[in-house]
């Protein structure tokens, strides 16, 4: 795996391309979001509008090391499920949160982004755990720009979270992207300025962290890919893929 290589204009061109269509493709998600509708029924939604936009879902296959292939378009994970819930069939419901993760391939390359949105109305703690998530993820891009550390982005994410009483994931981070859906480097949420591997300018990146309302352990479920809080608490997860630039960054999943 390339370490650290930074894109090419011809790269960021494609990447910046499929990273439209996936906000455009959130944008929708987003509006239908509400009480009654299933995960499946999201997730049904998501493959169609990839497939027709000449792409390919990156998460439907995809199986770490001789585990079981992710077997939808989309991560749904609701309420205290951290990442990588598998889209059922249970009806979301008033007050739920649920974080929508979706990667897509185009031309060669991958993007992906995950936001959490409120089904109906929520309670302000749930409000204020999403508002701080999306807050710990631009505190991090406030630190990004050529030449920086990786640990001093990790380190503003971290301080963010951990400022409200929440806690950042730790067993699981972000990652490089581009033509391989998970490059290096290894992007945490919590780390020490100055340390880590140094970010060129070009180099494209998925920031996302994941807030526990309470620990930061997690588990995993039997399915081999749901992950929840281990207290139960509530989590929340916000990602971008974003390419470094000489004196910030740019969001390529913007929406
Ligand atoms: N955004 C997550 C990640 O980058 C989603 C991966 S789901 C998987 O790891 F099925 F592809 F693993
Ligand atoms: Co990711």
């Amino acid at each position: 795996m390339a370490a650290l290589r930074p894109k090419s204009n011809t790269e960021l061109a494609i990447m910046r391309q499929g990273g439209a269509m996936l906000g455009e493709l959130f944008t929708k998600i987003k509006a239908m979001i509400a009480p009654g509708i299933t995960p499946k029924e999201l997730d049904a939604f998501a493959y169609d509008f990839i497939i027709k936009h000449n792409s390919k879902p990156s998460f439907k296959g995809y199986k770490v090391g001789g585990g079981v292939k992710y077997p939808a378009t989309i991560c749904a994970s609701v309420n205290e499920v951290v990442i990588h819930g598998i889209p059922g069939k249970v009806p979301l419901k008033d007050g739920d949160i649920i974080g929508i993760d979706i990667g897509l391939c185009f031309r060669g390359y991958h993007v992906d982004s995950a936001e959490t949105y409120a089904v109906g109305k929520i309670s302000p703690a749930a409000r204020k755990l999403i508002d701080t998530t999306e807050a710990a993820f631009f505190a991090g891009m406030k630190a990004l720009h050529g030449g920086v550390h990786l640990g001093d982005m990790s380190h503003a994410i971290q301080t963010t979270v951990e400022r409200e009483g929440y806690s950042v994931v730790r067993q699981f981070a972000g990652h490089g992207i581009g033509s391989h859906l998970h490059e290096d480097p290894q992007v945490s949420n919590y780390g020490k300025p100055g340390h880590g591997p140094v970010l060129a300018a070009g180099v494209t990146i998925a920031v996302e962290p994941m807030v526990n309302m309470g620990h930061h352990e997690v588990i995993m479920l039997d399915d081999d890919w749901t992950i929840v809080t281990d207290d139960g608490s509530l989590s929340s997860h916000y990602e971008h893929t974003v390419a470094v630039t000489d004196d910030g960054y740019e969001l390529l999943t913007n929406r």
